[in-house]
C-alpha cells in the first residue's frame, strides 16, 4: 500500500515536469514564429551598414571634404538610381557621352576627375545606393 502511494506521488511529479516542459516548449515555439520580421529588419539594416562601409572605404575621402568633391546628400532625390550608379561606376564615360547632368557637375567642379569603380558588383552598388538614400539633403 505504502509503495503504491509513493509511486503515484512520483507519477504526479513526472506529470508536472511534463507540463512544465510543454509550457517552455510552447513559449520557445512562439518565439520562433516572431522571428521572420526580426530577420527582415536586420537584413535592411545590414545593407545600409555594408553600404556605409563601402562609402567610407571609397568615397568619403572626397565626398566628405568640401575641396575634393560635392556632398552626396540628396543625390538619390536629384537623379535616377541608374544615373547615380552609372556615374559612380564610370563618370568619364557619361561625360564623354555628353550627358547633361554629368557635364554640369563636372564643369562645376572644374573638371576634377573622379575615380572609376568598374570593379563593383551589382550587390555592392545596391548596398552603396541603399546607404546613399539615407543621406538626406
Ligand atoms: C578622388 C575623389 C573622389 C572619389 C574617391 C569619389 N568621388 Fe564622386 N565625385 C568627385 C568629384 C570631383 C565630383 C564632381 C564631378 C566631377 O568633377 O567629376 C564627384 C561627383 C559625384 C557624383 C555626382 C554628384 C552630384 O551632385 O551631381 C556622385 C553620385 C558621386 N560622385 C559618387 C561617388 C561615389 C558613390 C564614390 C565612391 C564609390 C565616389 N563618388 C568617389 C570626386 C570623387
Amino acid at each position: 500500500m505504502r509503495g503504491q502511494i509513493s509511486r503515484s506521488t512520483k507519477d504526479m511529479t513526472t506529470k508536472n515536469l511534463i507540463i512544465i516542459f510543454i509550457f517552455f516548449a510552447t513559449s520557445l515555439t512562439s518565439q520562433t514564429t516572431t522571428k521572420p520580421s526580426t530577420i527582415k529588419i536586420k537584413k535592411d539594416n545590414s545593407d545600409i551598414l555594408k553600404g556605409q562601409k563601402i562609402y567610407i572605404d571609397n568615397c568619403k575621402v572626397c565626398h566628405d571634404n568640401q575641396k575634393l568633391g560635392p556632398k552626396l546628400n540628396g543625390v538619390t532625390e536629384k537623379y535616377t538610381k541608374q544615373w547615380v550608379l552609372d556615374f559612380t561606376v564610370n563618370s568619364e564615360r557619361l561625360i564623354r557621352l555628353k550627358d547633361k547632368d554629368a557635364l554640369k557637375i563636372w564643369l562645376a567642379w572644374k573638371k576634377a576627375p573622379m575615380t572609376v569603380y568598374d570593379g563593383f558588383t551589382k550587390e555592392t552598388l545596391d548596398q552603396l545606393y541603399t546607404y546613399l538614400k539615407t543621406l538626406k539633403k
